[in-house]
């Protein structure tokens, strides 16, 4: 049984001249110890599939789905109770931005342990002692100092170690990390990377890990989707993937990585995509 099973799923939200699908019919599942990868341009609805299914959308968002599964069980149509019990404990996200995510109103602290709390019931001083622990593995230094800091003394690098090390605090059984390292330097990206990996072997965590990076992809993924205006273009394990793309987007994304490029500039995309969709059939 997959640990997350996600089919046909449809996002749209109204706009001045009608409905926009931000996600046009994706499915996407993913087994406890599997890295999958989610990769695609900017406003592919990577993000919108994902709040979707930690059930994160503002009600204006129309969500529908033939199957919305954890563990085998039904997470489309649960209580708002039962989702508190289980979004931040057994599914957990990173989100793409870091101090928008985290409260102004709290220090660093309060929010971590109000996890710690809520979920896992510790109490005070082994509240205290998880938060310094888990600040210490994201490399925050000072965490005992951190503690006491609001978000808006920290820098959005700093804010992203804080919302990664809440998002891990329960060790969940599911971590989506949505442009998990986007915000840090090339060390501290290589150090949470080493960090979250290290994570997902020793807990058989599953992973979703959307990127940008088709570095990142190579390194973390072990399946890939490839999204494009909504859409799966494409579903592949990562050796296939780089080796034999199928579908047009994603020879086009591969023909673009800087590495591959020939004369005197940077290739894009667009160079080598004409915007035509021509979804490959999933090869898993
Ligand atoms: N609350 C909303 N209301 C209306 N449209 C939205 C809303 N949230 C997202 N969208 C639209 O949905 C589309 C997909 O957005 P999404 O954030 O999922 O893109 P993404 O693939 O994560 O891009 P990026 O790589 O830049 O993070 C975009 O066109 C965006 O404008
Ligand atoms: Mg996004």
């Amino acid at each position: 049984m997959a640990l997350l099973q996600i089919d046909n799923l449809t996002v749209e939200f109204e706009t001045s001249s009608g409905w926009f699908r931000a996600v046009d019919g994706v499915s996407v599942s993913v087994n406890s110890g599997e890295v999958l990868a989610i990769v695609g341009e900017s406003g592919s609805g990577k993000s919108v599939a994902m709040l979707a299914v930690m059930g994160l959308l503002p009600w204006t968002a129309k969500i529908t789905a033939d199957r919305m599964l954890f563990e085998g069980r039904d997470i489309q149509n649960i209580s708002p109770g039962e989702r508190r019990k289980l979004i931040g404990k057994d599914i957990a996200m990173i989100f793409q931005e870091p101090v928008a995510s985290l409260n102004p109103c709290f220090t660093v602290g309060f929010q971590i342990e109000e996890v710690l709390r809520i979920h896992l019931g510790l109490d005070k001083q082994a509240r205290r002692a998880r938060a310094i622990e888990l600040f210490n593995q994201v490399g925050l230094p000072n965490p005992e100092e951190r503690l006491n800091h609001f978000p808006h003394q920290m820098s959005g690098g700093q804010c992203q170690r804080v919302m990664i090390a809440i998002a891990i605090a329960c060790n969940p059984k599911l971590l989506i990390a949505d442009e998990p390292t986007t915000a840090l330097d090339v060390t501290i990206q290589k150090q949470i990377l080493d960090l979250l990996m290290a994570l997902q072997a020793r807990n058989g965590m599953g992973l979703i890990m959307i990127t940008h990076d088709m570095g990142v992809v190579a390194e973390t993924a072990d399946r890939v989707i490839v999204q494009y205006k909504g859409r799966k273009m494409e579903e592949a394990d990562v050796l296939t993937l780089f080796e034999n793309p199928k579908s047009n987007y994603t020879k086009a994304l591969l023909a673009a990585l800087p590495e591959n490029a020939t004369g005197d500039r940077l290739t894009t995309v667009s160079d080598f995509f004409d915007g035509t969709p021509e979804p490959a059939e999933t090869r898993v």
